[in-house]
């Protein structure tokens, strides 16, 4: 057995080299620069920033353009305005000054997050997130389409012309962080590659209110996700691996928190594990435990590199995913019986 220490932890995603299959998600971990750094000095291969969203932006310039018409119709008091108007400081200028500051700070690639629902716009922040130094772009495609008259077709229609636009605008990678409520995954992960992408994010978690019974107030609370969690990531990127092939990059995200969890989606196919709640509970020093944990698994089962674990296991191994799926269905329900170990209740 070859010693922990001389596991070969390299992998590439989205084109880049990666010391370590480990990367930050997005989220609050790297939004700010001290934050990245106690991230790279952990060890994680690579940090994705937390996402410009869209409608922060929308508002900001709404607000603008208000004080900027108001202050026309006013002349005196419009020239109060224009100090203010010249210190104006963006959402979108500001995410692009932690680009930039993270950039500096850190050795191991970043990729910029836009959370994108329309298109047009969005090619801007694309081109200029390319211009700041970005090695990657992720496209968080977060909705709910709560609109009765938007059909399942429309909605996918309209996430992969914005995948499109954002593909077409700009040179560097593009990794598309989806949600697992497409009816046809396996259908449109092949679209979302066809529209450009060079990766998938897998799955974006959904952050469901609550409501609170004595006030009858939604509750919006995040809540960190648990391990079991990575079931649903872990089932896609097996039954996509073979179908994308290796030139495409999957990224495994919902419920890695453990080096057992990085084994797991590494064999599945993944190329990278990403983590976000267990380093929240735990801290970045929580990366290194969890690569001593897949250095160790590698190490005791006669692993070199991470490159001989990625893909060992995943539906290439049946020829017909669907039949697959449906007999591994029967199977588990069949094999819940009275009395027995399967009697358990599920983690919380
Ligand atoms: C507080 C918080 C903020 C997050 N912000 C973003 C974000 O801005 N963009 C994004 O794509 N994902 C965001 N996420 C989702 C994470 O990147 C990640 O996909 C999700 O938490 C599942 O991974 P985990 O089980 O390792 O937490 C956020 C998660 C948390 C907990």
């Amino acid at each position: 057995m070859a010693g922990p220490d001389s596991v070969d932890l390299k992998t590439t995603y989205l084109g880049l080299r990666l010391s370590s299959p480990i990367v930050a998600s997005a989220g609050p971990l790297t939004r700010d620069v001290d934050g990245a750094k106690a991230l790279a000095d952990a060890g994680v291969g690579a940090l994705v920033l937390p996402s410009l969203f869209e409608e922060e932006i929308v508002a900001e310039e709404v607000g603008l353009s208000f004080a900027l018409e108001a202050g026309s119709e006013h002349f005196a008091e419009a020239l109060d305005y224009f100090p203010a108007v010249t210190n104006f400081t963006s959402t979108a200028d500001r995410y692009l000054e932690l680009l930039e500051e993270t950039k500096k700070a850190v050795e191991i690639p970043v990729v910029a997050s836009l959370n994108a629902s329309s298109g047009g716009g969005w090619v801007r922040y694309a081109k200029l997130l390319a211009e700041a130094g970005a090695d990657a772009l992720e496209l968080n495609v977060y909705r709910v389409p709560t609109d009765p008259q938007l059909t399942a077709a429309q909605v996918e229609e309209a996430d992969l012309a914005l995948v499109t636009n954002v593909c077409a605008s700009v040179s560097l990678p593009v990794a598309v962080k989806l949600s697992p409520y497409y009816s046809a995954m396996a259908s449109f992960a092949a679209r979302v590659v066809a529209a450009g992408a060079r990766g998938l994010v897998l799955f974006n978690r959904f952050y469901q209110p609550d409501l609170d019974l004595e006030t009858m107030d939604v509750i919006s609370k995040v809540e960190l996700s648990r391990t079991w969690e990575l079931r649903l990531p872990l089932r896609w990127i097996a039954i996509l691996r073979p179908q994308l092939g290796t030139g495409i990059s999957l990224a495994a995200t919902s419920g890695v928190h453990t080096g057992s969890d990085v084994v797991k989606v590494l064999a599945v196919g993944s190329d990278v594990a990403m983590m976000t709640s267990a380093i929240l509970q735990s801290g970045p020093g929580h990366v290194s435990v969890v690569e001593s944990e897949l250095r160790l698994w590698l190490a005791e089962h006669d692993y070199t590199s991470v490159a001989q674990l990625r893909g060992s296991v995943s539906q290439a191994t049946s020829l017909d995913a669907s039949a697959f799926e449906r007999a591994n269905y029967l199977k588990t329900l069949h094999s819940w019986t009275t009395g027995d170990q399967h009697l358990v209740p599920g983690p919380d």
